[in-house]
């Protein structure tokens, strides 16, 4: 991967790889090596480190979206510069130290995109565990981590950008972005983990907060999309509040998770702390 992302979900697609396919691939158990949901066109209102997107590898037309100004230029960069994003990327971790990080960190004025996208993958994987968070005036203020590795080679930028190239990728609100699907399009939906009991505790991706009403919105809209024909998976803290958000009676799978390769259909089940809705 070459972001750090908090709340990524490569542990998803590698621990459960089921939840990606079909029922009948899943009783051939042919589901090791590509995933088989059918769709139209994938569709990512919260992009974050697109661990799902990745490991989908969708041929057909994408669209990736997140609030995150400089993550989304970020991916710009690299689906049309990716060569160029290496070079200037890797310049930076050959200067890498404490003194050089934070006067990085100071930047604000860039000459180009290309040099705010280097700027922000260099921070992303020096930075404390991938965290992005901005203070009031939208300046990052992350601390540096401990990370030191910056094993990723010209190739994996370039393949990423192959990746990217069907991929229509913007900086909008979650709202605008699901307006967009239509039936048989392809919704995976993976949004900040706030709870109706815990709306505060969640600052670490912007300086927009999404709070328990964006929650509550989100899942009506997801609710119209459903009765559209679209394809939506939600992946979410596993929590009483959020669960009556997705009602089985409207056609939404609960199949709550750990982390960790153990699945279990039962919601109710304590031990398991995510929980993944889908309507297929
Ligand atoms: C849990 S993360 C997604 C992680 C991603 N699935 C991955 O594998 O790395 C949630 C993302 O939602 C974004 N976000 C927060 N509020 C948003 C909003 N109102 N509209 C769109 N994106 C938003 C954050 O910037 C963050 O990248």
């Amino acid at each position: 991967m070459l972001l750090k992302w908090a709340g990524g979900k490569s542990w998803l697609t590698k621990n459960h790889p089921q939840l990606f396919h079909s029922k009948e691939s899943i009783t051939s158990r042919a589901f090791a090596n590509q995933p088989s949901i059918k769709f139209k066109r994938y569709i990512e209102p919260f992009l974050g480190g697109g661990a799902v997107f990745k490991y989908m590898k969708p041929n057909q037309t994408s669209i990736l979206a997140d609030i995150n100004d400089e993550l989304i230029g970020f991916y710009n960069e690299l689906k049309n510069h990716p060569t160029k994003l290496y070079k200037l990327t890797k310049d930076h971790m050959g200067k890498h130290s404490e003194d050089y990080y934070y006067q990085i960190r100071e930047i604000d004025n860039f000459e180009n995109n290309l040099e705010r996208a280097a700027r922000f993958l260099y921070l992303n994987r020096t930075c404390y565990n991938g965290i992005y968070r901005v203070n009031s005036k939208n300046k990052f203020n992350v601390p540096i981590g401990d990370s030191k590795d910056f094993n990723v080679a010209e190739d994996q930028f370039i393949n990423y950008s192959t990746l990217l190239k069907n991929a229509k990728i913007v900086k909008q609100d979650f709202r605008k972005t699901i307006e967009h699907a239509s039936r048989d399009d392809f919704l995976f939906i993976d949004p900040p983990y706030v709870t109706k009991s815990n709306q505060s505790s969640f600052d670490m991706y912007s300086a927009n907060q999404f709070n328990w009403n964006d929650q509550i919105e989100l899942s009506d809209i997801l609710q119209s999309k459903n009765e559209d024909g679209v394809n939506i998976m939600v992946t979410n803290i596993n929590d009483k509040d959020i669960a009556k958000l997705f009602r089985k009676k409207d056609g939404w799978n609960h199949i709550a998770l750990n982390r960790a390769n153990v699945m279990s259909y039962n919601a109710e089940g304590k031990k398991y702390k995510e929980i993944v809705f889908k309507n297929f």
